[in-house]
This record gives structure tokens, C-alpha cells and sequence, in this order.
């Protein structure tokens, strides 16, 4: 019964999955045609759920889905990795008419930041720990259900966005606008970027939940992003002549740098998600987390710290890629490889699915992203030089070559196989938006997972960080 009920299921899925390939897609090599048209849908979709109507203008929902799930919700992360491609908007566009809307658009959500920040909430007030709270309803209230809590990447993330738009305010001469509702120096804080900052800074040393909301402890994700947060703040508070905060916030980030070595486990040559485990989920036993990919992406400063080429992180990347590959049933036809949060992982996007967690879409894209960035990165260094860490990395993206890739060996940028090796990396991020692109419909809509036996988009539809997922892997392939 069981098994014939899963095998429908499966050859209901295949057939479906091939019929729509040969239908809605078009040919590999128009990647860039797809794209463009699917960057319209997920820019609509995207702005749609930025002060949408039932919401406090500044309020980013996750998603319009408001039961079942209800992501009917601002999520401080979601909103502030979303806010951070609207500041890319504004800077790209010669429109007026947009760059006042993107313009509002940011200034709406600074406020609404504040408000969350002054709003008493279950993780606390004002001046305690109430900026650890991972959630708000859409009109700013405080979201009174128990939950994973508090999230500290979350703060982080959100002075990030807010201070580089305080960057672009300051260049067109705004200062006093700055020093008035984004950052100036006194204590206790009284702007919005100054208190995330002393929020995160004083908070190193406390366990938090993950950006999954699940396992209580001490994460490579949030860590990542802390140390960003601080040092992007840094450099604020030395141009707005804070120099004694700018100092602790750099030499805080370097506490956040020995940390986050000790995430290496040099016997098995992964990352480690999740250290100091003290509270939620207990049973995330691999280790392993897409996130600890995302987080060099959305923690890179560019100052060589954790670089995405990093040995660690291709060797963490490449095998987490090759369990979903075997996880996943889908992952068995059509391009590239639908990554999923963790192997473990038992949320189907409603509620806990006893055959475990799905392939999400922020998380495939999310790999298309890392890929990309790869194939650059090296391309800038100019040379790798092989070892125990990064050989499986690259010999998966060049299996022919595998012979030739040897711990020890250097090539440099006027070698075929630096060149072969580049280009594998490139089209292995065109593999995962390929991955993507296979399992979107007609109506170009992203939801948060892909079913892992079916691939039809499931859980919260139209899920905001999807569409910014998508965006910033498109923009790295091919620019704005
Ligand atoms: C909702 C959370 O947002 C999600 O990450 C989690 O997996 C489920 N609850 C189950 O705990
Ligand atoms: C669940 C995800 O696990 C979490 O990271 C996200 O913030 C919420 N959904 C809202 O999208």
C-alpha cells in the first residue's frame, strides 16, 4: 500500500517533471533568455511583498501565504537580506519616479526597524535583549508565540543593510540624516545602527538559535554575519568619528574570527554548522548545513577573511552538494542538484514530513550564486594550488582531469586546466539555475522548497528571500 502510494507518486512526479521540461523550457543554451523573463516575475513578486497592503509601510513580508504556513510575517533576516537588493535598485536605475519609490522604500524600512527595536517583545525590551527577536506581525506588533528565540543573526544582518545605505545617504552629502536615525554615538543608543551594533557586539558570548529558528548553540552563519556586521560598522563609526566604538567593534570581530576557525573539522574536512549545541532540535548529527555556504556569501567583507574559495568552504560546499544529489529522488533527473537546509532536515514547509526535509529554492539558487562567485574569485587570485582539503572540490567539477589535480601541484591562470576548471565552476552555477528553472511553472512564482520526490514548488508560496535568492545569482552571472 505504502510502497505503491510513494511510486505513484514518483512515476506521477517523472512524467509531470518531463512533460513540463519539454513544454515550458527552452534549450540549455537559452539560460539567459529564461532568466531575463524570470527576473521580471521575481522583481514583481519580490517588491509585492515589500509594505504590501494588510502591513506597516516598512514591514517585509515573507510571503503573502497567510495560513498554512503563515509567513504573513516580518522576519528580520528575510527582510534585511531582502532590503539590501532594493539599495541595488536605487543605485542601478536613472529613473526618478523608481529611485523615489526604492528611496521610500528604505527609509519606510529603517523606521519600522526602530519600531521593532523599541517594541517590548518575548525576547525582551529596548535596552535588554529584545533585538534578538527573530519576528514581528505586519503591523509591528510583537509576535507573541513561543518560538526559536532569540536569533542574533538577524540584528546583524540588518545594521549590514542599513549601514550601507547609510553609506549611499552619506555620499550624497545627507549627514545630519544619518547622524539623526542611523547611527551617532552616544549611549545608550538612540539610533537604529548604533543599537544593533552594541546589541551584537555585547551578545557574542551568548548561544542564540539558528537562522532555521531550531538548534540552540553557537552557528557559523550568525557568526559569519556578526563579524561583517561589525567591521561594515567599524568603518561607519570612523567616518562619523566614533573612533572608540570603531575599535571594539574590530576587535570584537576578531574575537568572531577565532571562533569561527574553531568550526573546522580538519578529520573530516567540513565546516561544522552548529557548535556548543544547548537547547532546540538535538538531532542535526551530520553536522553539515547549506547555511555554512550562504554564510560566506552573506558574511564576505572582502578583506581575505573566509574568502568563497576558501579550501574549507569548497570542501564543505562539494560535500553537501553530493549528499542531497543522492538524497533527493528529483536530483536524479534534469540539471544540476536541488540543495536542501541539512540531511536531517524534517520540515516539508507546513509542518514535520516523516520522509524528511526538500530541496529549497534559496538554497539551490544560493549555490548557483556560490559558484559563480567561485569561478570569479579564482579568476582574480590566479592561480590554486592543490591539497588534501580542495582536491575533491575540484575534481568534481573536472572528473576528466581528475588524474592531473594533486596535492601539491600550482597551476596558474595560462594553464588549460586553470582555464577548464574556471569554466566547469561557471557552468556548474548555470547547473543550478537550471535546477531551478526545471521545476518553476508557467506563472514564474517561487515558492520556498521544491518536493524532493515530485519537484513541484511546495510550502510558503512566493517566498520573498526565493525571489532575492534569484536575483543576486543572476546578477552575479550576468550583471544587474
Ligand atoms: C518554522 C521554522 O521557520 C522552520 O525553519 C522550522 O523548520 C519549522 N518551524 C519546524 O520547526
Ligand atoms: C523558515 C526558515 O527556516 C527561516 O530561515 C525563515 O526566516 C523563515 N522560514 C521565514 O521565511
Amino acid at each position: 500500500m505504502k510502497i505503491s502510494r510513494v511510486w505513484g507518486v514518483l512515476c506521477l512526479g517523472f512524467a509531470l517533471g518531463n512533460l513540463s521540461a519539454i513544454a515550458a523550457r527552452t534549450s540549455e543554451s537559452d539560460l539567459q533568455a529564461w532568466i531575463d523573463w524570470e527576473k521580471g516575475i521575481t522583481t514583481q513578486n519580490m517588491f509585492y511583498n515589500i509594505s504590501p497592503n494588510g502591513a506597516a509601510p516598512g514591514a517585509v513580508v515573507a510571503s503573502p501565504s497567510r495560513d498554512n504556513p503563515n509567513y504573513f510575517k516580518h522576519w528580520v533576516r528575510d527582510a534585511s537580506l531582502t532590503m539590501n537588493l532594493v539599495i541595488s535598485y536605487y543605485e542601478n536605475t536613472q529613473d526618478q519616479n523608481l529611485k523615489n519609490t526604492y528611496y521610500q522604500r528604505m527609509m519606510d524600512f529603517t523606521d519600522f526597524s526602530r519600531r521593532n527595536q523599541l517594541t517590548d517583545n518575548p525576547s525582551g525590551g529596548p535596552g535588554s535583549n529584545g533585538l534578538g527577536e527573530p519576528l514581528f506581525m505586519p503591523d509591528g506588533s510583537p509576535f507573541n508565540q513561543g518560538w526559536g528565540r532569540p536569533q542574533n543573526d538577524g540584528p546583524a544582518l540588518r545594521a549590514m543593510v542599513l549601514t550601507r545605505w547609510a553609506f549611499v545617504l552619506l555620499s550624497q552629502g545627507q549627514e545630519s540624516l544619518v547622524r539623526q536615525k542611523f547611527y551617532d554615538g552616544q549611549l545608550p543608543a538612540n539610533t537604529v545602527i548604533k543599537a544593533d551594533l552594541e546589541y551584537v557586539s555585547h551578545h557574542l558570548d551568548e548561544s542564540c538559535f539558528d537562522l532555521w529558528e531550531e538548534v540552540r548553540g553557537y552557528h557559523f552563519y550568525t557568526r559569519m554575519v556578526q563579524r561583517k556586521a561589525l567591521l561594515d560598522g567599524a568603518r561607519l563609526a570612523d567616518r562619523l568619528g566614533d573612533g572608540g566604538a570603531a575599535n571594539w567593534y574590530r576587535q570584537e570581530a576578531s574575537v568572531l574570527e577565532a571562533q569561527i576557525n574553531t568550526h573546522w573539522d580538519n578529520s573530516r574536512k567540513v565546516i561544522l554548522t552548529t557548535l556548543g549545541r544547548d537547547g532546540g532540535m538535538d538531532y542535526k548529527n551530520s553536522g553539515l548545513d547549506a547555511s555554512t555556504i550562504l554564510a560566506l556569501m552573506h558574511g564576505d567583507t572582502g578583506d581575505g577573511f573566509f574568502p568563497v574559495y576558501d579550501d574549507r568552504a569548497m570542501a564543505t560546499a562539494v560535500t553537501i552538494a553530493n549528499i542531497f544529489k543522492s538524497e533527493f529522488p528529483i536530483n536524479g533527473r534534469g540539471p544540476g542538484i536541488g540543495i536542501g537546509r541539512y540531511p536531517e532536515d524534517q520540515y516539508d514547509g507546513n509542518g514535520a514530513h516523516p520522509n524528511g526535509g526538500n530541496p529549497w529554492v534559496l538554497l539551490t539558487n544560493g549555490f548557483g550564486e556560490y559558484y559563480y562567485r567561485v569561478s570569479k574569485g579564482l579568476s582574480s587570485k590566479g592561480n590554486i594550488a592543490f591539497n588534501d582539503t580542495n582536491v575533491a572540490f575540484f575534481r568534481d567539477l573536472a572528473p576528466a582531469n581528475a588524474s592531473s589535480i594533486v596535492p601539491g601541484k600550482v597551476i596558474h591562470s595560462n594553464d588549460t586546466l586553470f582555464n577548464s576548471i574556471l569554466g566547469a565552476a561557471w557552468q556548474r552555477g548555470d547547473d543550478y539555475l537550471m535546477r531551478t528553472r526545471f521545476h518553476t511553472g508557467s506563472d514564474g512564482g517561487f515558492a520556498e522548497q521544491m518536493n524532493r520526490d515530485s519537484g513541484f514548488m511546495q510550502g510558503a508560496k512566493n517566498l520573498t528571500w526565493s525571489d532575492a535568492s534569484f536575483l543576486v545569482a543572476a546578477w552575479e552571472r550576468s550583471g544587474f
